[in-house]
This record gives structure tokens, sequence and C-alpha cells, in this order.
């Protein structure tokens, strides 16, 4: 990795993971190359500011109950895409994928060097909709959601599976949306375990999941769950590992009930990348602003203490375990990382 805030980023995560995997490894993503990556810059302190000032005053709405059609309409774009060429890449990326020119890395803005800031740098927070599926695929923003998955969610399932010598596994996403999570977790471990039986199941209230799923072949599976209905809960198989990234943040009442159904099921191994205002600092000017956009959007404000309670009151030997990513959008610094089991 020849980028200097990317090399930073990779030694952040081998230091803080306690798991020996090689560099190049980490970086080499199985179907997947993130090179563009090595043409990004971090922006400096004046630029940083200007921004900051513009998104600020952006105002966004708390996440509701109702938005299941939303999430509908937007997988069902990538399911007609997906069904009409009868193909999967690189129409499994979500619209939303690229439609702001900056990300995050280690808590600063970064952007492609070809990226030419708007005349009127206000017109940052525009968001583009339009953008053909091959260039969501070859967007910054993609590629970091690729390495981020592989180093923060994949490689941890591979040391656990690796330590316990698992023979049939069951993968769960919660809010799989496209699926494009579990399509590359597969690649992985078709990859480091070619002798794995491993079963992709994916959770969502929308449709559009369910009719995407009928497209990714016999490994893959779809089982409804609305996180505000105890009763559609699904049974969690053995020898299983759950994870989510953003979906859990879409929840408006406390997270308790979700958590705990996570914790009843035992699974090896919990990941869940969600955005916790509790993990960033208000003493950084861009971690304040997330932290402002987090609140605004009623994100996860009990993900924390509903953990300790379940831990305190029903699972005293749950391990707990919550970082940064080091990774985050245009908008907020979204990604924490908290990883839990039952010992
Ligand atoms: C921001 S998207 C993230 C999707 C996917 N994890 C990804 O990384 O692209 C949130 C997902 O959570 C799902 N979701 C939101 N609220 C839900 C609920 N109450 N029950 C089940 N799924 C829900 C949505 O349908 C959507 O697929």
């Amino acid at each position: 990795m020849k980028n200097k805030i990317l090399r930073e980023l990779i030694i952040y995560w081998e230091k803080s993971f306690n798991y020996k995997f090689p560099n190049k490894e980490r970086i080499s993503i199985p179907g997947f190359n993130v090179n563009n990556l090595d043409k990004i810059y971090e922006l400096d302190l004046e630029e940083t500011e200007k921004i900051l000032r513009i998104i600020s005053q952006v105002k966004h709405n708390k996440v509701d109950n109702k938005s299941v059609a939303k999430w509908n309409k937007g997988w069902g774009q990538n399911y007609i895409d997906i069904s009409d060429n009868k193909i999967i890449e690189p129409y499994i990326v979500p619209y939303y994928f690229g439609k702001y020119p900056l990300s995050r890395i280690m808590g600063k803005f970064i952007a492609p060097k070809s990226y030419k800031f708007p005349i009127e740098l206000k017109n940052i927070v525009k968001a583009k909709w339009d953008i053909p599926a091959i260039e969501r695929w070859h967007s910054i923003e993609h590629s970091l959601v690729r390495l981020m998955m592989q180093n923060l969610v994949y490689l941890p399932f591979l040391k656990t599976i690796l330590e316990t010598d698992l023979k049939e596994i069951n993968f769960y996403e919660l809010g799989a949306g496209t699926n494009h999570n579990l399509y590359f977790l597969k690649k992985f471990i078709d990859y480091h375990l070619p002798n794995n039986k491993a079963n992709y199941i994916a959770l969502d209230w929308s449709d559009s999941t369910k009719e995407i799923v009928k497209n990714m072949g016999q490994n893959f599976s779809y089982k409804y769950i609305n996180y505000y209905k105890p009763e559609t809960f699904p049974l969690i198989k053995e020898n299983s590992f759950i994870f989510s990234l953003a979906s859990l943040e879409q929840i408006n009442i406390s997270s308790e009930t979700i958590l705990n159904f996570i914790a009843e099921s035992t699974p090896k191994l919990v990941i869940n990348i969600e955005p916790i205002s509790q993990t960033l600092s208000i003493n950084s000017l861009l971690d304040k602003q997330s932290i402002a956009y987090m609140e605004s959007r009623n994100y996860l404000p009990d993900f924390i203490s509903s953990i300790l309670k379940i831990k305190m009151n029903k699972f005293n030997s749950l391990y707990f375990d919550i970082s940064r990513s080091g990774v985050g959008s245009q908008f907020i610094d979204g990604y924490s990382v908290a990883k839990w089991s039952i010992l």
C-alpha cells in the first residue's frame, strides 16, 4: 500500500485486532481490487474546516419505523438491474455508494486525487443518485467498505472458525440490504477455507432483499425479520456467526430487544459495525460534527448500555469489545465495531 494514510489504517487494524495475518493478505480481497485507494489524499485543515461548516448546517430526519417502502424501492433498483442483466456484478453495489465525494480515514477527510471541488463548495452536500453501477463498484466508498468488512468482520470470523475447527457454519447478516456483504463473505471463505460447508443467510424486512437472494445461488437464503416485532425473530442455527453493517442504527426504539435475541441465540461471534456516538471524541472537530449527526438521526443511543445490562442480568460471561473502525463517510465517522460473544 503506497498511500500513507491507508498504511496507517492497516497498521492500526493489525495492531489492535490481535490476529497475525500478513498485511499483503489484509489488502488482497478475493474478487475485488482496491488499487483506487492508492489515489486518494488527505484534506488539509483549511479545507476540512470549510467543509465542516457546510455539512454541519444540513438538517437530517430521525429514523422512523415505517421506512420499509423506502428500502424495498432502493434495493428494488438493484434487483431489477441484476435480473435484467442476469449477473450480480457490479449491480449488487447499493445506489448510495459514491453519492458524495468525501470519505474519512483515521478521523480525517479524504478525497480521490482526481476530484475537483465544486466552484460553489456548498454543492458538496448534493447527493448524486444516478451513478452507473460500474462507477459505484469502483468508488472509493466501495473499496473502503470492502477493506473494512474483510479486516474487521471476515478475518475475526476466520480466526474463530480456525480455532474451533467448525465443519458446518452459518453466517447471518442482520439488515442485509442488497446482500453485497454476504456475497463477498462467501468469496473470502471459499478462498481461505476451500473445503468449507457454509450457509449465508440474509435477514431483512425488505422484499427486494429476498428477491435478490434468489439470484445468488444455493448457499444463500433469506429470512424475514422486523426489529420492531420479536415474533418475527427467526431461529438462529448452531455454529452461527452474526454481523450487521449500518442496520441496527435504523431502529427508533431501544436496541435491547434485538440484542437480547442475538445473545439468546448464543452465536460463536457477533460483530456489529454501527454508528455509536459514545465512541467518538468531543475534542475532535470532525467527531463533534458526527456526534451531532448521529444524535439528530437518533442512531443507537442505548447500544452500549443495553449490552452491559444483558451481561449483568443475563449472560455474565458475555465478552464485549468495542473500537473505532477508522473508516467513515462524508457525513459521519459512522462505523464503530462492537465484537461480542457468550463465552
Ligand atoms: C443502511 S441499510 C444497510 C444495508 C446493508 N447492511 C449494507 O451494508 O449495505 C439498512 C438495512 O436495514 C434494514 N432494516 C431497517 N430497519 C429494519 C427493521 N425494522 N427490521 C429489519 N430490517 C430493517 C433495511 O431494510 C436495510 O436493508
